[in-house]
Formats: C-alpha cells, structure tokens, sequence
C-alpha cells in the first residue's frame, strides 16, 4: 500500500504457459472494479518465469518488484517474501456437479479451506542434492524438516480462520512414521490448548485425509498442513470444484508493524504447457483468486462477494471452459468466459444499483 493514498499497488505476473492467458482475463477484472466500483489500485504487468528468461538469460525483468529480483522461480517468490500461509478454499458449485468427477451427493455443500504452508518442509529442506554413489548409482535425496515456529505460525492462521468460519480444524500429518510430524502434532495441539481451546480440532495422517477428503469432504471446514502433503491434498481436493481451473489461492506473509502483509495471488494450476497458447484455459481459477485479494488484502468485501456472485451466475447461465464443460456441451475460450464473467458483473451491479435507489 501507499504511503501517502490508499491506493494499493497490484503487479500483474502472467508467468509462463497458460498463465499469461488466464491472468490477462483478471487484468480486464481489475480494469472493471476499478472503473465501475472505484477500486483504488495502481494495476502493473510484470513478467516472470521463462519468458523473460529466454529472451535475457535472466528469470525476471525489471517490472518486477525489486525484491524479487535474485529469487529464481515460483518457489522463491514464495520463500522470498516468506508467504507462509497458503489459502486454497474448496467449494463445491452445485452447477458443476454433472462434470465434477465425483457423485453430487458427495459434493453437495462442501465449503472447506485447505492451509498449506508454503515456505518450508520437504520443498526447502537442506540438504538436498543428487550424488553419485561409489557403485556409480545416482542418489537423490532431500530434507522434510519443520521447526516449532514454522508450524506455530501456519497453525494460528488456521485456528484464526477457523473463528470466522464453523470453528473446526483438521491437523494433517504423518505422525506414525515421520518425526517432523511428531513435532507438527506436539505444536498444534500445545498452541490450541493455550489460545484456541474454543476451536475444535481433530488429526488427521495424510494417507486417511486423502480418503476422507473424497469419501466425506462435509466434515472439514479448515484443514492445516505441511508443504507438500498440502500441495498433494489440494489437487486431490480440486476435483470437489470440478476442475484445477476452479481453483484460487492466496499466499500470506508475516504481518508487519504496519498491520500489513504481503499477498501473492493466483489459481492453484500450474502452466499447463499442453495446452499453452490455444486460448481454452479456464480463467475462473485467476479470477477468484481476485476476489480472494479483494477479501484478504484490499478489504472490499462487497465487490469480492460481487466478483463472486458474478462467476456463479455465469456458471449458471451455462458458461463452460473445457475442462469443466458437460459431455457434448459448447465450450468457451479463456477470452470469452472473461467475457462471460464481465456481463454478469455488470448485469449484477446495474440491479444492485437499481436496488439501491
Ligand atoms: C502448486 C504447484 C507448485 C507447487 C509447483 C508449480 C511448483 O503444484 O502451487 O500447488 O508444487 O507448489
Ligand atoms: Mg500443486
């Protein structure tokens, strides 16, 4: 944020693959919200990942936010401005039910978040590394390691979030073999019993939440995990919505003395290099993670609630991407489900406006 307006400064990263494609269909949200509903935001494109890195040798271009210069990835994005707790809301779509993988009866009402932490564990343990053995064979090899205020942190923004939801968190791990997990489990349970006692909690080992989570997702409503049992989980999970392409998240940082934090926005698909440059990515998964940043970091709940109602309605108006399209059904390319997304914005906000006179 600006020191001296409010005016939020917003760097739009397309990345690589699809994600310029996608992202460019929030971009255009943005534009709107901040034309017809004031948003003040200062909106930059920046590039990042292998594009820039093709044609300069180097990952990033100076568009990107300076401290981000020497981090060489996704990854170091992440542990760069230490974005620790990683949101991913898993909301069934009732409209989608005929395409989602599982039985409508399963899906029906589920509304759970999965908390990833996101800059430690497995994914940055040291040491890491390939060696050659003696014998010549390769050896790969890599550190799962968490220490208590690594979990501590992620675990109070579970029970937080809990507060504001149905009051339940769910603690993965896999304390019956893993001594990082012995550790997690320790941490959660003494921090509960010291502030959050208010808050349900139960545990979970990795290998029976990925059961639960298909067999009976009603019954999560925060789930907090490591990095990468979270990032398994999550795909897992993706198939409540429907497709990957539904999917946002939001990665959280330390909140500073300001009472601010660093927010890094973005669907939880990767690049999808198949289907790079064809125009049919679903956008959705980018444009809710704009209504996450609404909520999270530019506190307009309205117009995240707005956004929200928007891509719903246009679900229900029979908007498909591919990957969510029923068997047979007209799909639509990235650009035209942006579109799609934009009529109803307007159709909802020129009613609200009638409504509100
Ligand atoms: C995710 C992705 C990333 C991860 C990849 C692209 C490095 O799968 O955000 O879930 O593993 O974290
Ligand atoms: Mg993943």
């Amino acid at each position: 944020m600006n020191s001296r307006s409010n005016t939020v400064k917003i760097a739009i990263v397309g990345g690589e693959g699809i994600g310029p494609e996608v992202t460019e269909q929030s971009h255009r949200i943005l534009n709107w919200l901040s034309v017809r509903r004031g948003l003040p935001v200062a909106l930059r494109e920046a590039q990042y990942g292998l594009v820039p890195y093709l044609a300069t040798g180097c990952p990033e271009t100076k568009e990107v936010p300076s401290a981000a210069r020497k981090a060489g990835s996704l990854l170091g994005l992440r542990r760069k401005y230490d974005l620790y707790a990683n949101l991913r809301p898993i909301v069934a779509s009732p409209v989608l039910a005929e395409s989602a993988p599982l039985k409508a009866e399963v899906l029906d009402g589920v509304d759970f978040v999965i908390i990833r932490e996101l800059t430690s564990g497995i994914y940055f343990g040291e040491p890491r590394g390939i060696e050659i053995l003696p014998d010549g064979q390769r050896r790969g090899f890599n550190t799962e390691q968490y220490t208590s205020d690594q979990i501590r942190r992620v675990a109070r923004a579970a029970f937080e979030l809990a507060r504001t939801r149905r009051n339940k968190v769910c603690s993965v791990d896999k304390a019956n073999v893993l001594e990082t997990s012995v550790v997690w489990r320790d941490e959660v349970t003494a921090l509960h019993r010291a502030e959050f006692s208010d808050v349900e909690l139960t545990h979970l080992y990795v290998d029976n939440a990925a059961m639960q989570i298909v067999r009976e997702p009603r019954q999560f409503d925060v789930m907090v995990t490591g990095n990468m049992f979270g990032d398994i989980l999550s795909d897992c999970a993706a198939m409540i919505s429907g497709s990957l392409g539904m999917l946002p998240s939001a990665s959280l940082g330390p909140v500073d003395e300001f009472g601010r934090r660093k927010a890094l926005y973005e669907p939880v698909h990767g690049s999808a290099p198949d289907i790079a440059g064809r125009g049919i990515a679903n956008p959705l998964g980018s444009i809710l993670s704009v209504a996450m940043m609404l909520r999270l970091t530019l506190d307009r709940r309205k117009d995240a609630d707005l956004l929200e109602r928007a891509v719903a309605l246009a679900l229900e108006r029979g908007a498909r991407t591919a990957d969510i399209a029923e068997p047979r059904a007209k799909t639509l390319s990235t650009v035209a489900m942006g579109d799609a997304v934009l009529a109803t914005l307007e159709d909802i906000s020129s009613k609200d406006e009638e409504g509100d006179q």
